[in-house]
C-alpha cells in the first residue's frame, strides 16, 4: 500500500518528532535536499507531553474502534474519496515531481506547504521538466488512459489514469500522475480521474479567444477557484455542522494562524492531520454496489485496493480492467441537480459510513503493513503520541482561551457515546486514563457521533480553520478574492460536487456510468 500518511513529522520551532522507519523518501537531490526545508507542520494547540496513554490501553481502544459496527450516514460515498483526494492535495510535497536543481528557495517553501491549489493534479505545471510527462503534447491537457477489454466490454479511452512508462510490468502499471497516493485504492484514482477530465474540459470551453500560451494557466485557475468554491459550500458543510464553517469563513479565524499575512505560505496543523482530518477513516465502507457489475455489495473494499497500482497489481492487468470503471451514479446523487436519469434507486446507492468512532473491520488489518502495526486505528492514535498530540480536553480549553463558543464533552459522553464504540474492553483504569486525558482523533469523532455525524466544537473548528488558511495561501484563492463567483453551476451561487461531475463527463450517463 502506498502510505499516504506523512512518516516524518518536522514541526515548527519543535523540529523532527516523529519518524518511522523507512521515513519519507527524499525526491530532491542529495544536495538540494540538504538546504530543502521539510513539509510545513506546526502545532496549534498545546504540547500534550505527559498526556499520552500507555501502548497497552491504545491497542485496546484500537481494536475495539476498528472492530466494525456503527451503521451509515447520509452523506454519500463518493464524498469519503473526496475527502482522501483533498487530503492529498493538501500534504501533497511539490518536490517530488521538480527536478529540483534550479528551484528557488521560496519555491521550495511553497512546494512544502500545504495548499488546495490541485498541485497533486498538476504536479509543478507543464513547463517543469519534471512534471511534462503529465501533459499531453500541447502542453495543455492532462493525460488520460485507456481501460483493457474485460467481460465483454472494450477498452474504453478516458477511464482510467494514464500509465505505461517504463519498463517492468510494476513501472508500467504505475499511474503517470503527480501523487502516486492517488492510485492508492479505485475509489481514489477514479476521482483522480474526474478531476482530470474537469481541467480538460474547462481547457476545452475556453473562448477561442485565449491566446493558445495563456489556455493552460487560465484554465487551471478556472478549475481552482470551482474546486475551492465546492470544498467550502459543499463538501465542508457535509462533514462538520454548517453553523461552524459559516462563522469561520465569514468571520475569519480565532485559533489557527491569525493575522496571518494572507500571502505568506501556510503550515499544516498536526491537530488536523494526524486527529481531525482523520475522520475519513470512520467513512469508509466495507463493500461497495460499485457498478453494474460488482453489484449488491461485491465492490469489497478488498478489490478496491487490488484494482489500483498503489495497493494492488490492478488485478494482474496493466491498465484498469473495463469492469471496473466507476458508476458516479452510485456515489453522488445527482438528483441535487435536478437529473433524475442520472438517480439509482436507494437500495443501488452507496452511502458513506457515520463519522463516529467506528471503523470497519478490513482497516484492522491494513495490507502491507506488519501485523502488530496494521491497525489504522491503533496507528493513529500511535501516531498522535509520537508527536505528543493535545488531548480532546487540553483543546477544548484552548479554543475556549481563542474566544471560540463550544461546549465540553462530559466524561459520560465520552464513555458512552451513541451507538458507536463501547469500551467494555478496556480495564477500569484504562476506562479512567481515556476519560481524563481523550486522545483528540477519539474526542473528535465522539462529538461527531453525538452530533448525528458531522463534526461539531473542537473537531469542527479545527477543520473549518484549516481549511480556510489553506484556501487563503492558494495561488489561485476564493477567500482572497471574495467577490468571485462560480461561472460553471447552475447560478452563481451553486458549485457542488455534482455539477463538477456534471460539467467533467458532460452531464451524459454514458460517461459517469458507462456500465450502464
Ligand atoms: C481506503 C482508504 C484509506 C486508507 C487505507 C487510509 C490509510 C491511511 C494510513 C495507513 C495512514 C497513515 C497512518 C499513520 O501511520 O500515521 C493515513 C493517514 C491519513 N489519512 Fe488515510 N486512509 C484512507 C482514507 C482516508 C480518507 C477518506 C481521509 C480523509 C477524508 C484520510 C485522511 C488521512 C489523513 C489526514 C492522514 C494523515 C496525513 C499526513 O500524515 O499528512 N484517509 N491513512
Amino acid at each position: 500500500m502506498d502510505k499516504h500518511g506523512s512518516e516524518s513529522y518536522f514541526v515548527i520551532g519543535e523540529g523532527l518528532l516523529a519518524e518511522s522507519v523507512g521515513g519519507r523518501e527524499r525526491t530532491l537531490a542529495p544536495a538540494a535536499e540538504d538546504e530543502a526545508p521539510p513539509f510545513r507542520f506546526s502545532r496549534m494547540g498545546p504540547n500534550g507531553a505527559q498526556r499520552q496513554l500507555t501502548d497497552a490501553n491504545r491497542k485496546r481502544i484500537g481494536d475495539a474502534m476498528a472492530a466494525g459496527g456503527g451503521g451509515s450516514s447520509q452523506i454519500p460515498a463518493g464524498f469519503t474519496y473526496l475527502g482522501q483526494f483533498v487530503d492529498h492535495d493538501l500534504t501533497f510535497d511539490k518536490t517530488s515531481v521538480m527536478l529540483g536543481e534550479h528551484v528557488s528557495p521560496a519555491d521550495l517553501l511553497q512546494a512544502r506547504s500545504p495548499s488546495l491549489d490541485l498541485d497533486s493534479l498538476y504536479g509543478a505545471g507543464p513547463n517543469e521538466p519534471g512534471s511534462a510527462r503529465f501533459y499531453e503534447d500541447d502542453g495543455i491537457h492532462l493525460k488520460m488512459g485507456k481501460t483493457v477489454a474485460a467481460d465483454g466490454i472494450a477498452g474504453k479511452d478516458g477511464f482510467d489514469l494514464p500509465r505505461g512508462g517504463g519498463n517492468t510490468a510494476a513501472e508500467k502499471r504505475k499511474a503517470i500522475i503527480p501523487d502516486p497516493r492517488n492510485d492508492e485504492n479505485l475509489a481514489v484514482a477514479q476521482t483522480h480521474l474526474a478531476f482530470i477530465r474537469f481541467h480538460n474540459r474547462v481547457v476545452d470551453s475556453l473562448p477561442a479567444s485565449v491566446p493558445i500560451g495563456q489556455r493552460f494557466a487560465r484554465a487551471r485557475r478556472v478549475v481552482t477557484r470551482h474546486y475551492q468554491w465546492m470544498l467550502r459550500t459543499d463538501y465542508l458543510p457535509r462533514i462538520c455542522a454548517a453553523g461552524a464553517v459559516n462563522t469561520v469563513f465569514t468571520n475569519g479565524r480565532k485559533a489557527f494562524e491569525v493575522g496571518a499575512t494572507s500571502t505568506d505560505v501556510p503550515t499544516m496543523p498536526i491537530e488536523f492531520s494526524v486527529a481531525a482530518f482523520r475522520l475519513g477513516h470512520s467513512m469508509i465502507r466495507r463493500t461497495y454496489n460499485w457498478n453494474r457489475i460488482f453489484d449488491d455489495g461485491f465492490g469489497f473494499l478488498d478489490l478496491l485496493f487490488s484494482f489500483s497500482a498503489g495497493s494492488g497489481d490492478l488485478g494482474g492487468n496493466q491498465r484498469l480492467p473495463s469492469n471496473w470503471i466507476a458508476d458516479f451514479c452510485r456515489l453522488y446523487d445527482f438528483g441535487e441537480a435536478g437529473r433524475d436519469n442520472l438517480v439509482v434507486p436507494e437500495h443501488k446507492f452507496n452511502r458513506a459510513m457515520r463519522i463516529d468512532t467506528t471503523l470497519v473491520d478490513r482497516l484492522a488489518n491494513l495490507p502491507g503493513f506488519p501485523s502488530d502495526e496494521d491497525n489504522l486505528a491503533f496507528r493513529n492514535l500511535t501516531r498522535a503520541k509520537m508527536v505528543r498530540l493535545a488531548t480532546g480536553q487540553q483543546m477544548v480549553t484552548f479554543l475556549k482561551n481563542k474566544g471560540v463558543t463550544l461546549t465540553k464533552l462530559t466524561n459520560a459522553q465520552i464513555r458512552d457515546g451513541s451507538n458507536g464504540v463501547t469500551l467494555d474492553t478496556l480495564t477500569q483504569s484504562q476506562r479512567e486514563a481515556l476519560l481524563k486525558d481523550t486522545p483528540l482523533w477519539f474526542y473528535i469523532l465522539r462529538e461527531a457521533e453525538l452530533n448525528a455525524g458531522k463534526l461539531k466544537g473542537v473537531g469542527a473548528r479545527i477543520v473549518a480553520e484549516t481549511f480556510h488558511r489553506a484556501i487563503e495561501g492558494s495561488q489561485p484563492s476564493i477567500v482572497r478574492d471574495p467577490t468571485w463567483r462560480p461561472s460553471l453551476g447552475p447560478d452563481d451561487e451553486t458549485f457542488r460536487m455534482v455539477d463538477l461531475l456534471l460539467f467533467a463527463f458532460e452531464g451524459k450517463k454514458t460517461l459517469l456510468a458507462p456500465l450502464g
